[in-house]
Order: C-alpha cells, then structure tokens, then sequence
C-alpha cells in the first residue's frame, strides 16, 4: 500500500505506518479511536509510544464537533426521499421511502428482491418529488455483476422515463475485491463534486468481504474494514444528503434467524451502523414480504410487495 495520511503523523516512521496499516489502522480516525492498550499489542509497539501516536491522531482527526438540537432539526427538514415503487414498503419506511442522510440495508437469502429494489430506487432517485424521487443521478458500485441495463430499461418505459435518459444517469462500477469496493466510495466522493447524485447502492456490501475474510481469525480485520467502509457510506450520504442503499445476502435458515437479526454477515457493525434494516423473504405467488427490523423512530412492521416486469409494485 502506498503512502497515506498516517505517514505524517509525528512519530510515526515508515515501519510504524507499514505495521498499522497491515493491522488495519489505514486512516487516522481508526488510530484516534484505539485505545493505547490496543494499539500496542496489535502493533507492537511500546504503549508510550502507543500514547503519543493516538494522541497525535486525535489532533489531526476531524472528530467532529457539536451541533445544537436546532441546527439538527434544520438539516433533518432537507432530508430527502426516493419512493420504492410499492406504497406498502414506503410506508414501511414512514411514508416517502427511503430517506437520505442514513443508510438502509436489505438483506434477506438469494432471489428476496434485493437487487431489483435497488435498480428500482436507479430509476425513482429521477423522478420529481411529487412522484418519489430527487431527480437526481445514482451511482451503484456493483460487486457480484448482477446490474442489468436491460431491467433498468423495462422499469424506466413502466414510468414514463426516457430509458436513454436514466441510464446515462446510472453510474456503475464493477467492484472486483473489498478494498477495490471502498476505493469506489473514494472515487465516488470525487466524482459527486460533479455529478449531482443523491443515490448510492452498494450491492452486496458484503459478499468480498465473506469470499475474503474467512474463519475466526480473520473476522476481526473483517469487522474493522467493514466498519470504515459503512463509515465512509454514511460520510457521503451526510455530504450529499444522499440516499445510501446496501444490500446483504443470509442464508435461509428461518427458524434459527427470526430470533437474532444480527446473525446476517457483518452482523454487529452493520447492524448498528445502517439507519434502518429491511429483513426480505419470498412469498406465494411471486410476494415478497419486507420487515423493518430495529429503526431508531419506526415501530417494526412488514410490508407485502411484488417484483413485476414493471419493477417493484405492491
Ligand atoms: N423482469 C422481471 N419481471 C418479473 N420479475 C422479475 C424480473 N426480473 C427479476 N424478477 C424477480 O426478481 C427475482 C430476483 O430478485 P433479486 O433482486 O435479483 O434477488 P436478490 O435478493 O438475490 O438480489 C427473480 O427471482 C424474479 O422473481
Ligand atoms: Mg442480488
């Protein structure tokens, strides 16, 4: 890996940098936050050296600083929504769909509408308010090759779009491993200085990182990575009052999941870190079923939705 910003903070040699970063310390905010106890054993360095990094990297850090309750409320009054297509699941989400400013995670087992949800939300994210969107642009950092310009075409003609029109404002990015994936984020960064999109899919957020990270050992630096990387998705959709939208594939074991929500990889950090948590599950006839699971201002409920030719209907 080449040089970043932890090469400058003071003490830090370039066989300190080259240690944190293999220790997954790749920024200075994840130093600023170690404890020093941490930092020393993991990299292997005296915990008073330990003390003076942590201390140099909160210096440097942007930690952030308060905001009254007013100016809160003010930024939450431009939070803004794009429709899913199914009244039903928008209701779910407190009546507009999913908001911008968080992050709403889909998980749910293979074929659940995970996908579809998320072309679906490529095509509203350009809709007029009054029809559920933002009329913005949308990026989708597509990580298992299952974007399909095609779908985008057939959802676009059921709205009355011009599908030459919303696919030239689809930005898609083949992500080829994990740290390709959160590169992505940074491009994106750049890019939205440019283009005006107020969507971002990651689909699936975390299938590199299960294929990558495998076995107990290797859950640690996992979780650690993750983290940053729902961290990073979070920061852009602070920055551009964005809709962040993650998907997150389970296996189908019902009976042992119902009880624990958490048990989707990533578990822990992604359940805390995304804003609201939609569990998806097939039904008869072609339904699907959606659960909000642990919002911070929703009561839990299901939903009933369909993935038609036309795209995501009740
Ligand atoms: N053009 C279409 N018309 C109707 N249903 C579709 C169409 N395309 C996909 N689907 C439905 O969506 C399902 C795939 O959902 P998908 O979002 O890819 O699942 P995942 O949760 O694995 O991402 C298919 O099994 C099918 O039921
Ligand atoms: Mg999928």
């Amino acid at each position: 890996m080449g040089k970043s910003e932890i090469d400058d903070l003071p003490g830090v040699g370039p066989t300190i940098a080259e240690k944190l970063r293999e220790s997954g310390y790749s920024d200075v905010m994840s130093i600023a936050v170690a404890s020093p106890r941490e930092l020393s054993d993991v990299v292997d360095i005296g915990e008073a050296t330990a003390v003076k990094i942590i201390k140099a990297a909160r210096k440097l850090a942007d930690i952030g600083n308060f905001e009254t309750g007013a100016v809160l409320l003010e930024r939450r009054a431009k939070i803004g929504y794009i429709s899913s297509g199914s009244k039903s699941l928008d209701e779910l989400l407190g009546g507009r769909g999913f908001e911008s400013q968080a992050i709403t995670e889909l998980f749910g087992e293979f074929g659940s509408g995970k996908t579809q949800i998320a072309h679906q939300l490529c095509v509203n994210a350009q809709l007029p308010a009054e029809k559920g969107g933002l009329e913005s642009h949308a990026f989708y950092i597509d990580t298992e090759n299952t974007f399909r310009p095609d779908r985008i075409i057939q959802m676009a003609e059921a709205c009355d779009l011009d599908p030459d029109d919303v696919l030239q404002k689809i930005h898609v990015a083949r992500a080829y491993n994990s740290s390709h994936q959160m590169l992505l984020v940074e491009k994106v960064n750049e890019l939205s200085k440019e283009i005006p999109a107020r969507l971002l899919v990651v689909d699936s957020l975390t299938a590199h990182f299960r294929a990558e990270y495998v076995g107990r050992g290797a859950l640690a630096d996992r979780q650690q990575k993750l983290n940053k990387h729902m961290h990073d998705l979070m920061r852009w959709g602070d920055l551009n009052n964005g809709v962040v939208c993650v998907t997150n594939q389970v296996s189908a074991k019902p009976d042992a999941f119902f009880g624990d929500p958490t048990r989707p990889i990533g578990g822990h950090i992604v359940g805390h870190t995304a804003t609201f948590r939609i569990y998806l599950r097939k039904s008869k006839g072609g339904k699907r079923i959606a659960r909000l699971i642990d919002s911070p201002n929703l009561p839990e409920g299901e939903a009933v939705f369909s993935v038609s030719e036309k795209g995501i209907r009740d």
